[in-house]
């Protein structure tokens, strides 16, 4: 069965996140696009909501998000419990936060990353795993009210 994306940007990202969407779907992943579609005028929560909302009931495994910095969409997102979305502009922080954050949510600036380096980013999030063990831990305090783990 292929992973399933969530993918959402508004009127400044849809570029981007439309040429994204593409790519994932040559890589094989089922891509489930939350919009925004034309180039008016938008409010970025509304598409964090909805990526989020895939994610949250888990009938996507993981979301992209793009704005034109990306920092709406991720301050949009990380409302959502469950969710941790990483706003990334360069490949190492992608990787560490699949290894260590096990983030769900990948969020990028339009204006701040060219289409190649986006895709390299993306690229980098989507075949790097979780490593568990302390990070599990970790992870699991991020939550408000949750339970203290030692
Ligand atoms: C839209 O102009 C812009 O504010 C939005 O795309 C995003 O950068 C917000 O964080």
């Amino acid at each position: 069965m292929s992973r399933r994306i969530a993918v959402g940007a508004d009127h400044a990202g849809v570029d981007l996140k439309d040429a994204l969407a593409q790519l994932l779907r040559e890589r094989g992943f089922e891509v489930h696009d939350c919009g925004t579609s034309g180039h008016d005028s938008v409010d970025y929560p509304d598409f964090a909501h909805a990526v989020c909302a895939e994610v949250g009931s888990g009938r996507s495994e993981l979301g992209l998000l793009v704005c034109g910095t990306g920092l709406g969409m991720s301050m949009a997102a990380n409302r959502h419990a469950g969710i941790r979305a990483a706003l990334c502009a360069e490949p190492f922080s992608a990787r560490m936060t699949r290894m260590h954050n096990d983030a769900n949510v990948l969020c990028m600036g339009s204006r701040v990353v060219g289409p190649g380096l986006a895709e390299e980013i993306l690229s980098v999030f989507v075949t790097t795993a979780f490593e568990g063990g302390r990070h599990a831990r970790r992870v699991g305090k991020i939550e408000l009210g949750a339970a203290p783990t030692g």
